[in-house]
């Protein structure tokens, strides 16, 4: 039996990716293994939305042709692979296959391809019409909470963004068939469900099967309100794309307990001005709207987002106005970036000419005041009772476990590992840099 080693970089949808991959080889008579020196390939799953990301993987090609003794065959994933193509082999030696974001489903059979000895392969084609979601046995990054990809690729073209040009158009899948593999998770076993996609409250099924009888509500809210009513305990959704936040998505939340209280709705920048040239289709005024609104809804929902410093053009006063709309919102948690210009995207034309010690120092004040913003939002946990769905043994301490709370934070607690895959009542006592500390609540 031939091993395949795995790696993946980036976003949820390449984590997904990477497990439709492991599943269709495992299927196919391969070997997924967790050790990388023993593999006969080594696949890994790219990312391209920021340089840095890009650089990891001459890195890890490198590493895999230097200091394995046994030799792998290599093959290039995602979304580097798919802008790049062939023209990776002359970039990185080494490579043995290029397969693009669309070709995951044809992986075992490249695969085979590769070790027949057959040389420069490249996948770029489309996704097959017919999408597998009848896997059994499929293999997940966890036992319990399962990605469930409802919209693939973009059609916003931000101006900054690879993406849509690294994952192509948006192609909403039919909510009949998301329904029923939900149904199925649950059955197996998956506690958590977080319905994935670049924007998933863009969701558009070409056919409406599944979603009748919500007269005016967006499709991405009736399929939030068919999912809740599959039962599974819950159901949590990203990414959100501000134009599109529409509040009878925070009023199935409302209505709907297994609808998770966590809301992921990137800002970019707190400058009309900056986002206009980003192409955002929000204003601050109209995002801070929508903050209202989910800050109104009694289930204390937590907000998170990403932010990026150092666009062209930003100057300080609009990166001030970026501090002050992240002070207002009050996330729970920011992912802050700083700008890297992306060939081939509009901002890629423009001058990058924000100094990197200015990112750097606004990188790090945006950070400081976030910070001090994400404790007083953790602090109010303290005394709490949390839901926590156990995922893992916690990594540094062994007689600790780790989980999620419905609001999406990380929580640790002592216990033992039976728990594993239980939801558990943890009372808070503490907050860690990015998670909360309690013990067991036998009480409640
Ligand atoms: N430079 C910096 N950050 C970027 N992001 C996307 N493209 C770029 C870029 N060119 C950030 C955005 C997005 C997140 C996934 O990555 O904040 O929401
Ligand atoms: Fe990129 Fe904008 Fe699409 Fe998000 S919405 S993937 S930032 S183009």
């Amino acid at each position: 039996m031939k091993k395949v080693y795995l790696e993946t970089f980036g976003c949820q949808m390449n984590v997904s990716d990477s497990e439709r991959v492991a599943t269709s080889l495992a299927k196919n008579g391969f070997e997924i293994t967790p050790v990388e020196t023993e593999a006969d390939v080594v696949l890994i799953n790219t990312c391209s939305v920021r340089e840095k990301a890009e650089q990891k993987l001459y890195t890890r090609v490198g590493e895999i042709r230097n200091s394995f003794e046994k030799k792998p065959l290599v093959g290039v994933l995602g979304c580097v692979a798919q802008l790049e193509g062939e023209t990776l082999f002359d970039k990185i030696e080494g490579i043995d296959a290029i397969v693009g974001t669309k070709a995951v489903g044809r992986i075992s059979h490249i695969i085979d391809r590769v070790l027949d000895g057959e040389d420069g392969i490249v996948d770029l084609g489309e996704r097959e019409k017919e999408y597998d979601w009848t896997v059994s046995d499929p293999q997940r990054h966890s036992p319990f909470v399962a990605f469930v990809p409802i919209i693939e690729g973009c059609n916003k073209f931000c101006t900054y963004c690879i993406v849509p040009f690294s994952r192509g158009r948006e192609v909403s899948l039919p909510a009949s068939e998301i329904i029923r593999s939900i149904l199925e998770m649950r059955r197996s076993g998956i506690k958590e469900v977080h319905l994935i996609g670049q924007n998933v409250n863009s969701y558009r099924p070409t056919t409406d099967s599944g979603l009748e009888g919500f007269h005016g509500k967006t499709p991405f809210s009736r399929l939030l309100r068919a999912v809740a009513a599959t039962g599974v305990e819950r159901v949590k959704f990203n990414t959100s794309f501000p134009r599109d936040f529409r509040s009878d998505i925070v009023d199935a939340i409302n209505e709907h307990e297994n609808l998770c209280n966590w809301v992921h709705l990137p800002v970019q920048s707190g400058s009309d001005r900056i986002l206009r040239s980003m192409k955002r289709g929000h204003t601050v005024e109209s995002y801070r709207r929508k903050i209202d609104y989910i800050r109104a809804s009694p289930r204390d929902i937590s907000i998170t987002t990403d932010i990026i410093v150092g666009f062209p053009g930003e100057t300080d006063a609009d990166f001030d106005e970026t501090m002050r709309l992240a002070e207002y919102a009050g996330y729970d948690q920011a992912y802050i970036f700083k700008y890297s210009p992306r060939p081939g995207t509009p901002a890629f034309d423009m001058a990058d000419d924000v100094a990197p010690e200015v990112k750097t120092r606004r990188f790090r004040e945006l950070e400081t005041v976030q910070r001090r913003t994400q404790n007083r939002r953790l602090e109010r946990y303290i005394g709490r009772v949390l839901d926590v769905l156990v995922e893992r043994p916690a990594t540094r301490h062994s007689e600790q476990v780790s989980g999620h709370s419905p609001c999406h934070k990380v929580v640790n607690f002592a216990g033992p590992r039976e728990m594993i895959g239980q939801i558990v009542k943890v009372r808070i006592s503490e907050i860690r840099s990015n998670s909360l500390f309690g013990t067991l609540d036998r009480t409640a």
